[in-house]
């Protein structure tokens, strides 16, 4: 699979088999995370690996009003993104480096969906429920979580629902029609 089918094709998966991924697969996705690049290279990001079926559960329990809130409960492991804020760019940062696992882990059959929480104005409070209950620290963020797994149907099958290139893509000037968008 190349990088432009891995971005294409790349979906949400939340229904999962029970088993985790290997451990040399999600070695794979920490190393490619490992090795993003970041503003001014300050790498503001940790991840905690989630196996423990009690830890995960606790976490579901925060999760009352998210988009799909037993998503944590059908996920066999998460990984934490937690974040340093004192870099400016720390979010942008962490999209990034979920974007290269994300992707990472899909080249390789592995499933993936981002869990932010509750809609404001819960979300704070969940992410600094779910950081204490993984020990993170002060000056450091628990900013989404990763589920991760093997798709318990194949995944690549679904319709992306997305805006047309020539929605978001100008020439020149912004609301000005782009060749590439086929005007
Ligand atoms: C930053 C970000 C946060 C997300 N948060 C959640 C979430 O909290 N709960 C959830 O079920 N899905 C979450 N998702 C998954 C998106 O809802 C999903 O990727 C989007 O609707 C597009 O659907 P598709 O990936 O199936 O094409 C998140 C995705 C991103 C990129």
């Amino acid at each position: 699979m190349d990088v432009f089918e891995a971005a294409t094709t790349n979906i949400a998966v939340r229904d999962f088999h029970p088993k985790f991924i290997s451990e040399g697969e999600l070695k794979t996705i920490l190393e490619a995370a490992r090795l993003t690049q970041s503003a001014k290279n300050l790498q503001p990001w940790y991840f905690v690996v989630i196996k423990d079926r009690k830890t995960l559960d606790d976490l579901a329990h925060l999760m009352k009003g998210d988009v799909d809130e037993e998503l944590l409960k059908r996920s066999p492991m998460a990984v934490a993104i937690i974040g340093d804020m004192r870099s400016e760019f720390w979010l942008f940062d962490l999209g990034r480096v979920s974007q290269t696992m994300t992707l990472v882990a899909w080249e390789l059959g592995i499933g993936s969906c981002i869990v932010s929480g509750p809609e404001p104005p819960d979300r704070e409070n969940y992410r600094m429920s779910a950081g204490e209950i993984l020990g993170v620290h002060d000056g450091l963020k628990l900013q989404e979580l990763l589920v991760l797994g093997y798709p318990k149907t194949s995944a690549k099958v679904r319709r992306k629902n997305r805006r047309k290139l020539e929605e978001i893509v100008f020439m020149e000037k912004f609301g000005q029609p782009t060749r590439q968008a086929g005007k």
